[in-house]
């Protein structure tokens, strides 16, 4: 167990909204050198179904950096109410589009709507999120493949802040599509960053806390606020919370303040690297987006 007489190391904050702005500018620069020599400039477009908080706040801010580096963006937007049909019908019209480089359909979808299928009805080459099972195969099978954005986040901070990886245990918590079953096949990849021996816990894991008790880096991916404590980490760990849950706070404007899985007071003091929430994993997934949506507008990984 480790105690207070064990915070010997100090901290350094991840800066994911910092590292994202620096990526955004890279983008705006490539925009312009698209604009100078007469090619169409990339444009993303979004789909959000019904009216949840959260996905309104992440769509809102995925078209604002769309303005921010120069793309085109469209924002779709239906009633909860649409029919799967109907929704398949949109997304095949987007397809379609020739003007339309990339897009995505915001999650969660109504319980009437089978994700897989909406997700598996979007041409691949037009999938920015990497969520298609051709991408995801690409990925997994380490070729050429629009990756999905959060995890790429994740292995972009790494690399940006030139923490080593190879060779490390890296504890991920959480097996979702989106983050934690792609970033734990990111990262035992043949790749830098990347070497790492990953260990994948879930919801059915014995003993989480042995295990993660033993990590050099944690992935923190379960979507359950403040759930990494002070004794699960071992001192000198690089800690990554990806975590983004809304809780009802009377005192907040918002009426919510936004918590990240890890206890963050107790599990600084002990970590090397930290990511705080917000302005850590969160701008990241945004910016890995429009990088995706230049690499599809290029044909960078399906050729035009
Ligand atoms: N919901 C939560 N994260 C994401 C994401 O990265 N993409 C989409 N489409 N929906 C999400």
């Amino acid at each position: 167990m480790n105690t207070a007489s064990e915070q010997t190391t100090t901290y350094q904050l991840i800066d994911g909204k910092k590292t994202a702005e620096d990526i955004k500018i890279e983008i705006a620069a490539e925009v312009e050198k698209l604009k100078t020599s007469g090619q169409k400039v990339p444009h993303l477009a979004a789909i959000l179904v019904g009216h949840d908080g959260g996905s309104e706040t992440y769509v809102r801010n995925k078209v604002l950096a769309c303005e921010r580096v120069g793309y085109g963006s469209t924002l779709l937007r239906y009633e909860d109410t649409i029919t799967e049909a109907e929704l398949l019908a949109k997304v095949e019209e987007l397809n379609q589009d020739p003007e339309i480089d990339g897009f995505i359909v915001q999650l969660p979808l109504p319980r009437h709507i089978d994700p897989e299928k909406v997700i598996e009805a979007i041409r691949p080459e037009k999938d920015v999120d990497g969520f298609h099972p051709m991408n995801i195969g690409r990925m997994v099978t380490g070729l050429p493949a629009l990756l999905p954005a959060t995890p790429s986040g994740i292995v972009e901070l790494l690399k940006r802040y030139q923490i080593k990886t190879s060779g490390k245990h890296c504890v991920v918590i959480g097996r979702s599509n989106i983050v934690g079953t792609p970033v734990s096949i990111l990262l035992a990849k043949n790749l830098e960053p990347g070497n790492c021996t990953v260990t994948l816990c879930h919801s059915r894991t014995a003993n989480l806390a042995e295990i993660t008790r033993q990590a050099d880096i944690v992935v923190a991916a379960l979507g359950r606020p403040e759930f990494v404590t002070g004794d699960m980490v071992k001192p000198g760990a690089v800690v990554i919370d990806v975590g983004t849950t809304r809780v009802e706070d009377a005192s907040r404007k918002s009426g919510f303040v936004l918590k990240g899985d890890v206890n963050f007071a107790e599990v600084a003091p002990l970590a090397s690297y930290i990511t705080p929430v917000p302005g850590g994993v969160g701008p990241m997934t945004i910016a890995m987006l429009l990088l995706n949506t230049l690499r599809a507008a290029k044909g960078e990984v399906y050729p035009k």
